[in-house]
């Protein structure tokens, strides 16, 4: 194969901080290029300096190579010039206008078609009807609001944005880690999508912590580790455990939740719970105890964590943490009660991007680092520094700003704001999503010791492997109910899958 984009001395140094390190990168035409490492590495720095959105450092070289051989130098740091040069993106955080429907915010990103100076919606949904068929997506309403749409399909819009016009000079497309939020049936319909758009002869590189993905979808690899270029291989030259080795450094054991055959008292109860995609939800939770909960997107599980915090309304059903009740779509008297939380949506829910990593680990009880009226801010740093190092977060210091730490960085302080409570109940949805390997098994770690020293934990994800790590009994959702419970040794990735999929062959009985 050709190479498509030669990139050579790469660097990128933030203030207290080396993002990339002379980097080389080589993407070679019409392949598919994934770009793996740990946390912080800097691949979404990387992507950032292709999109213009970052300046490099110092005075990498950047080549376009032409099919007819032409080579055109690319000016890295601009965004006119890799737009110019055909590179089309989807960010790590998506960026689409929640508010908005699916066919303006194709319109907001590709211009508009206009007639007489006017926009012509009715052309508008017709072309963003098309472009989204083209991807596979054909299921849904482009004019109901982005916001609305499940996550596979909120994926789909940023894909058909990044490609309006690909006819046009799409030459590379890069998706930084554009599954972390899919569950297993979803990223199939993306790969799907994926592979024709590399059908049209466009190259793509990805970026994603989900192993299994790269092999299946990925040609080459590049490995990052603290901004350097440590290998760069096809993909059939790599197994699984030497590809961790060479983002991490060192091999990394993976263990499995020890089943103890005593559990205390219930501290989590959900007694006929609806509301959402949740018909019924009736659950348990022992102290000491990990429940998963699994479930395709539409099942109900997207709707488990945020019922039992109380950040949608229910319609039905009580809940008790402890001897307590808490009433219905209060997450303020769940906390009052004993609950800690982390939710899915780091971006928006939560995270407080301008103030610093000690305010944001700190702020879920100030009372503990203060005198009086009085906050005490060496004591706050303390606790800070404390869990910086126990998650291994990687910040140029605990006072810099949230939004200065790369996604899984602030997923990991997110995460000692709430186990910092030692809390009876945890409830966590997607607790490692864009987490690297090495940091996932020290946070499925800390959730094991947290169940250890006595808390119920209750934790929804469309990672499979990471339930099958964590659980003790697995709960999965089909139509709004707890359709299958499996233990102990029934718990299995193939158990998981089998019983989440049952849904859609029964559901397409059913609309027969
Ligand atoms: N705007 C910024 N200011 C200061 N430092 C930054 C900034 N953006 C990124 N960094 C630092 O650069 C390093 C690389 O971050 P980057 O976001 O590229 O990592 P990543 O590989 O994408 O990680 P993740 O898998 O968590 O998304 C991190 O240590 C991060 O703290
Ligand atoms: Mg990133």
């Amino acid at each position: 194969m050709q190479p498509l984009l030669t990139i050579e001395h790469l660097s990128k140094v933030f203030p207290g901080q080396v993002a990339l390190d002379d980097v080389q990168l080589e993407i070679k035409a019409g392949s598919t290029h994934a770009l793996v490492g740990q946390n912080g590495s800097g691949k979404s720095t990387l992507i950032k300096i292709l999109a213009g959105y970052h300046e490099p450092t110092g005075e990498p070289v950047a080549v376009f190579h032409r099919p007819d051989g032409a080579d055109e130098p690319l000016a890295l740091g601009d965004g006119g010039a890799a737009d110019a040069a055909g590179i089309r993106f989807v960010h790590q955080d998506l960026g689409l206008v929640d508010t908005v429907s699916t066919v303006e915010n194709l319109a907001l990103g590709g211009g508009y078609r206009t007639r007489f100076g006017r926009i012509s919606w009715k052309a508008e949904t017709r072309r963003a009807i098309a472009d989204l068929t083209e991807l596979g997506f054909d299921d849904f309403d482009v004019r109901a609001p982005v916001g609305a749409l499940a996550p596979s399909q909120k994926t789909a819009v940023a894909l058909a944005r990044a490609l309006r016009g690909w006819e046009n000079g799409a030459r590379l497309l890069v998706l930084d880690e554009p599954t972390a939020s899919l569950p297993g049936a979803d990223v199939a319909r993306l790969f799907d999508a994926i592979r024709r758009v590399k059908e049209r002869g466009v190259a793509i590189l990805y970026v994603s912590h989900h192993l299994e993905e790269v092999f299946e979808i990925a040609d080459e690899v590049t490995i990052l580790r603290d901004g350097k270029n440590v290998a760069t291989m096809p993909i059939g030259e790599l197994d699984h455990e030497r590809l961790i080795e060479l983002m991490v450094g060192h091999v990394v054991e993976r263990r499995r939740a020890v089943i103890s055959s005593e559990r205390g008292s219930v501290l989590l109860d959900a007694h006929q719970l609806s509301g959402g995609n949740v018909r019924v939800l009736d659950v348990q939770v022992h102290a000491g105890e990990v429940v998963g909960v699994a479930g395709i997107t539409g099942s109900g599980r997207e709707h488990v964590i945020p019922l039992v915090t109380g950040q949608i309304p229910s319609n039905d059903g009580r809940l008790y943490v402890g001897d307590a009740e808490v009433p219905p779509f209060s997450p303020r008297a769940a906390i009052a009660a004993g609950m800690a939380f982390v939710s899915a949506d780091r971006q928006r829910q939560g995270n407080f991007a301008t103030l610093s990593v000690t305010a944001n680990t700190t702020m879920s009880d100030v009372k503990r680092n203060s005198q009086g009226p009085r906050l005490v801010h060496s004591k706050e740093r303390a606790e800070a520094e404390g869990w910086v190092s126990k998650l291994r977060t990687k910040t140029s210091s605990t006072e810099a700003p949230m939004a200065t730490l790369s996604g899984g960085n602030q997923q990991k302080v997110l995460f000692a704001r709430g186990l910092r409570l030692k809390p009876k109940v945890i409830v966590l949805d997607e607790p490692t999503r864009g987490i690297d390997v090495g940091a996932k098994e020290e946070i499925h770690s800390l959730i094991d010791q947290a169940a250890a020293e006595g808390s119920a934990v209750l934790v929804a994800s469309t990672d499979t492997e990471e339930l099958v790590r964590l659980s003790h009994r697995i709960l999965i959702l089909r139509d709004g109910v707890i359709a299958t419970e499996l233990l102990g040794d029934e718990i299995t990735v193939e158990n998981i899958e089998r019983a989440q999929l049952q849904q859609q062959t029964k559901s397409k009985v059913s609309h027969s």
